[in-house]
């Protein structure tokens, strides 16, 4: 017979030393949050428990709109992501979409094997399909580690496009240039983020095969 874990009961416990702590410091915090939410970022970002969106920037309850799955994907047929992005731009209208990937994804890393890991192979093929687009410089690192380490950022970058591709920041951008989508890098081991710089607010600057042309056109 297992004895019940009662470890959960520590979060509670938790939540009620946040609430106080936020009143202490702020009595309308919450006052102000229960008239709605006016985030001005999306993030993007993997489920792993290391890699928690607002802490990471130092952001208050109300400043990020936040989606997180197995190794920061972003695929066009993720019914999930896609109304998230279609929430958070059409309707949050926030001004930058921010992936953010990290280094030691156990995603990228189980993408990279040969094993079986069960159904989520599935969803690591979208890395493989990465890996292979990129296929020549990934294998001219000689470094396992690094290698997986660009295999991260290239997997960032690559979501970055897949976010530009939609047809939901495409129109948004020939009405307003908002959001600005930005590719970015954690690093678990000092906590410090890296910016890739591939930022894109425009058209002009995605592979012309992705562009929609203006509705009515
Ligand atoms: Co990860």
């Amino acid at each position: 017979m297992n004895e019940r874990d009662t470890s959960y009961r520590r979060l509670l416990e938790g939540n009620k030393k946040w609430v106080q702590r936020v009143m202490d410091a702020d009595p309308e915090f919450f006052g102000r949050l229960a008239h709605g939410q006016q985030p001005f970022l999306l993030w993007i970002g993997c489920a792993d428990s290391r890699v928690p969106a607002n802490e990471v920037v130092d952001a208050v309850p109300g400043e990020v709109f936040v989606h997180r799955n197995i190794a920061n994907l972003f695929v066009h047929t993720d019914m999930n992501a896609l109304s998230v992005l279609e929430y958070a731009v059409n309707h949050l209208s926030v001004r930058h979409v921010i992936v953010c990937g990290h280094y030691g994804c156990g995603g990228v890393r189980a993408a990279m094997s040969a094993r079986h890991h069960g159904m989520i192979d599935n969803w690591l093929r979208h890395i493989k399909d990465v890996y292979r687009l990129h296929q020549n410089e990934l294998e001219a690192i000689a470094d396992p580690t690094q290698r997986e380490r660009r295999l991260v950022e290239l997997n960032v970058v690559e979501q970055v496009y897949n976010v530009c591709k939609t047809s939901i920041v495409q129109e948004s951008w020939q009405k307003t240039r908002l959001p600005q989508v930005h590719g970015w890098v954690y690093d678990v081991a000092n906590g410090l983020v890296r910016d890739l710089q591939v930022n894109f607010s425009g058209l002009d600057e995605m592979a012309a095969i992705y562009e929609f042309e203006p509705r009515g056109a």
